[in-house]
């Protein structure tokens, strides 16, 4: 799924977190007032229990869709069998990360090695940071297919069930796998960043898992998966852009192909949405609101790295400041997903309806005026900030 989070999205979510950036919680209030980043020595070392999450949510709202609707996600089946699967890819057909690596088997292996850490060369730790929270992003994917599998009248209720809703999140998932996959191979090949430090990561991003307030809700539901492929097929995009500019092609190429499995999961999920336009348009429209009232959170955002209290917001600070994942994409993110689902258009719709129809039509407007007051606070507060993944070393965020 997704990778970096708007940050100005993050900063001014409710504050549903045991611990933000705000308030040290259990851990760290004694020790850190004047730093969020932990000594390696201090490393998870509070009085709770070792195997609970480092970060955990509360007051989470649960099955918010009113029983009657399940109808409409069963009587979908027939639709989703002929208008959603065939956005899957064959697995004949399919790309595997083996395909862009060097190849372990062959004798030129060592040279082949050799030939990626040249090209990677000119990549910065900037740019490193970004790709491997990108890369720690993918790697939790048990959490997403979780997270999906929480979704009322959707879920693949026996773990192979034959409806096409939980055969489609299967096959993705296992798409998905890839892209983690290739990714981690990639920076471990390179021989630049601090591998045990990314593995501790996904560790603890996986044990926390994520908050999307989706309400065991399947409108919410696709519409967050929605609006993630749209923000990962960007985001991987402008990792590709980057890598090109800064001499790795094969990198870029490895980036460009995630980015265009993103995109046909997006287009699959914005059809699904659009569908429950069609025979829902009321709870659709006022599903889309309320899930941008909540802010869409990334997918990563209780990440850690066992000394970071703060590792998501720096990583997608810098993500930011590259241009690979900005406040602006949110807006355009949104902006898109209104003009796809023509909400500007829809008719017939309840009071309730026309009010989130007129909230979103505005928004996207608001959002570009909020980010653009604060980008001149973020440039002020940005300092130097040590990142555990690059062996410690610091950049701006
Ligand atoms: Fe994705
Ligand atoms: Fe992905």
């Amino acid at each position: 799924m997704a990778m970096a989070m708007n940050r100005i999205a993050f900063i001014s979510s409710p504050s549903v977190y045991q611990r933000s950036s705000h308030h040290h919680g259990y851990r760290s209030s004694r020790v850190f007032m004047s730093s969020t980043i932990r000594p390696a020595s201090a490393e998870v070392t509070n009085g709770r229990k070792p195997y609970l999450p480092p970060r955990e949510v509360q007051l989470q709202v649960k099955y918010s869709m009113p029983p009657q609707k399940l109808e409409i996600f069963k009587s979908l089946e027939g639709w989703a069998n002929d208008n959603l699967l065939p956005y899957l890819k064959p697995v004949e057909k399919s790309w595997q990360p083996t395909d862009f690596l060097p190849e372990p088997e062959s004798e030129g292996f060592y040279d082949q090695v050799k030939e990626l850490r040249e090209r990677c060369k000119e990549l910065s730790d900037d740019y490193f940071v970004v790709l491997i929270g990108d890369m720690i992003t993918e790697e939790a994917l048990p959490t997403y297919q979780t997270m999906i599998n929480t979704l009322d009248g959707v879920r693949d209720e026996t773990g192979a069930s034959p409806t096409p809703w939980a055969a489609w999140t299967r096959a993705w998932t296992a798409e998905e796998n890839r892209h983690g996959d290739l990714l981690n191979k990639y920076l471990y090949l390179s021989g630049r960043v601090d591998m045990r430090q990314i593995e501790k990561t996904i560790q603890y991003l996986i044990g926390s898992g994520m908050d999307p307030k989706t309400e065991n809700n399947p409108y919410l539901g696709f519409i967050y998966t929605s609006f993630q492929e749209r923000a990962t097929f960007i985001s991987h995009g402008n990792t590709a852009g980057l890598a090109k500019k800064l001499g790795d092609s094969k990198l870029a190429q490895i980036c460009g192909t995630i980015a265009a499995d993103e995109k046909r999961h997006e287009t699959a999920y914005t059809k699904i949405v659009e569908k429950l336009f069609e025979i829902d348009p009321d709870t659709t429209v006022v599903g889309f609101a309320d899930m941008m009232k909540k802010k869409i959170a990334m997918p990563a955002h209780l990440m850690y790295d066992g000394r970071d209290d703060n590792l998501f917001e720096h990583f997608s600070s810098v993500a930011q400041r590259l241009g690979v994942y900005t406040a602006r994409d949110y807006a355009d993110i949104l902006e898109f997903l209104v003009s796809r689902w023509n909400v500007e258009n829809l008719v017939g719709l309840s009071g309730d309806g026309h009010k989130a129809q007129d909230y979103l039509c505005k928004l996207p407007a608001r959002i570009r005026k909020l980010e653009e007051r604060a980008q001149g606070r973020n440039k002020e507060a940005a300092r130097n900030i040590p990142f555990s993944w690059i062996f410690g070393r610091e950049i701006r965020a």
